[in-house]
């Protein structure tokens, strides 16, 4: 099938978290195992042959995560994390997006092609508390593992560190013909594995200002699907994982115990066009994988453990099952290339600096201000260049919204071998430029960040406008004033004592946001 076994996790060693001041090890649970907690799957309020509606509600709750008191948490129709969404290619989606939080938030679809800014739902679309926004689009991409999560700048990440994550699955007819793992389903033998990290506090709960990191926060206790020390049963001789790393700031280098190998099949946007063997895999912020775990040579009865480093995450038991002989084909799907817009001057986008100092192209993103535009439908090159080499630096996971985009270099040489699909994050190493080729299908106002979400908060983010010629558009744009109002009136607070996390970085610079 693959022709060669990557034995390798391709990032700057130099580069790992692991080398960072403030890196905070992750540390195997003493919590008892329990079963995976699998999210599940939303069901739509209405569904026809050609259009779903849905309601996502964002709310805060209790989740018991380990003995004793329960955590506080925020969820999207469920306490902690969220129901997965299914997009089915060519439908049509209504989404109610309801706020039952005591903040704003904004509900972004990450991975989605979809009209920017609001139906994007970065920081331009607040919902207010005890409000609901509407929004409908038709899902026009392959099929893929994209993500929802809050976006309401400068407290992204915050309100993601409380749980406001969940996975939206765009499905299609190609991808349900392949013989990838999913004839007995969700949560069976297709499993999502949202990969966080949190430090647990007294009386089990999370304390994000406590734990503060400009460059972004973490915490010693894996947290998988929201599950602590979670196990899973096995009762199929293969397994497809969708991989997210959900975290604010983790790296996850997983591996599985024995050095398994197993079989990426799909990154950020989608199929990549031929399956890559791995023994192990490198997750920066924000992206995704899905591998194919093939438990064939497993002793039922066995355990196979999956890694980050040297902490184990998930113990998969493996039961008696039926074997499997499907075999995946050597090329998976098509994906297209087109040329470069003629006489399209390269873009250049730069990530620089570390802590507070983060800035993209030299400036912290300002909330309405377009740093720049580009022409719906145009195919162009952005290279995109990590500054930051001190002390070795760090991997700064630049992602965009509003498109997927193809990796065509990494300082001119080859991509990693899982690069050759779709993606909407990329990794980017220190002293490094990756080259892009970028093209939007929808016009709007889109953001570009480091996905290191206290650095987006913190400013290393910026914004584009697509846009059509012949068709000019206007934007309102969210501003500094109005959401420091919002913020400080709903938490019953003066503007003046208000303090959101992303503008300290901003304050110690001397910066307005
Ligand atoms: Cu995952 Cu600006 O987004
Ligand atoms: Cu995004
Ligand atoms: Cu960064």
């Amino acid at each position: 099938m693959t022709k060669s076994l990557n034995t390798d996790y391709f990032f700057d060693e130099a580069a790992y978290n692991t080398h960072d001041g403030g890196y905070v090890p992750l540390a195997e649970p003493k919590a008892p195992q329990q079963a995976l907690r699998i999210p599940p799957l939303l069901k739509p309020y209405k569904e026809t042959a050609t259009d779903t509606y849905y309601t996502v509600e964002a709310q805060a709750g209790e989740t018991q995560l380990l003995p004793g008191k329960k955590t506080k948490t925020w969820g999207y129709n469920t306490s902690l994390l969220g129901q997965t969404l299914v997009f089915a290619q060519g439908k049509t989606m209504h989404i109610n997006l309801k706020n039952s939080l005591p903040e704003l938030t904004t509900f972004h679809w990450h991975g989605l092609n979809v009209p920017g800014p609001y139906t994007d739902g970065g920081c331009h679309a607040p919902v207010y508390p005890g409000q609901t926004r509407h929004i409908d689009f038709k899902v026009d991409q392959p099929a893929a593992t994209l993500w929802l999560h809050a976006h309401p700048c400068p407290s992204t990440a915050e309100q993601v560190w409380k749980g406001l994550a969940a996975l939206a699955l765009v499905t299609d007819d190609h991808e349900a013909q392949l013989p990838l793992p999913h004839t007995y389903a969700y949560g069976v033998d297709d499993v999502p594995l949202i990969l966080q990290d949190r430090r647990f506090h007294e009386d089990n709960q999370w304390d994000y200002e406590a734990d503060y990191d400009p460059d972004g926060v973490q915490g010693p206790t894996p947290l998988i699907n929201g599950t602590v020390n979670p196990y899973f049963d096995v009762t199929t001789q293969r397994l497809r994982l969708r991989l997210l790393d959900g975290a604010n700031r983790r790296e996850w280098r997983l591996h599985f115990s024995h050095d398994l190998p197993f079989t990426q099949v799909a990154s950020d946007g989608g199929l990549l066009p031929e399956p890559v063997a791995f023994t192990h895999l490198m997750l920066t912020c924000a992206e995704r994988a899905e591998i194919i775990v093939d438990f064939g040579d497993v002793t039922p009865g066995e355990t196979v453990t999956l890694y980050s480093d040297d902490v184990p995450l998930v113990r998969f038991r493996v039961h008696e099952f039926t074997p499997d002989t499907a075999v995946l084909p050597e090329h998976l799907v098509e994906i297209p290339n087109p040329d470069v817009t003629p006489d399209m001057p390269i873009r250049k986008v730069v990530m620089s600096g570390m802590d507070e100092t983060v800035m993209m192209d030299g400036k912290k993103f300002g909330m309405q201000r377009i740093d720049a535009k580009q022409q719906v439908g145009n195919v162009e090159l952005w290279d995109v260049t990590n500054t930051n080499d001190m002390d070795g630096g760090m991997v700064h996971p630049f992602h965009m919204h509003g498109t997927q985009f193809l990796v065509v270099s990494r300082n001119g040489h080859a991509p990693y071998p899982n690069e050759h699909g779709f993606k909407d994050t990329v990794g980017v190493n220190p002293g490094e430029t990756v080259r892009l080729k970028v093209w939007f299908d929808h016009t709007g106002v889109y953001m570009y960040h480091c996905h290191i979400i206290e650095h987006e908060d913190g400013g290393m983010m910026a914004q584009i406008e697509v846009f059509d010629p012949q068709h000019p558009q206007t934007y309102k744009l969210m501003d500094m004033a109005t959401l420091m109002k919002a913020v400080a009136e709903e938490r019953g607070i003066a503007v003046k004592d208000l303090h959101l996390a992303g503008m300290s970085s901003y304050e110690k610079m001397g910066m307005e946001m």
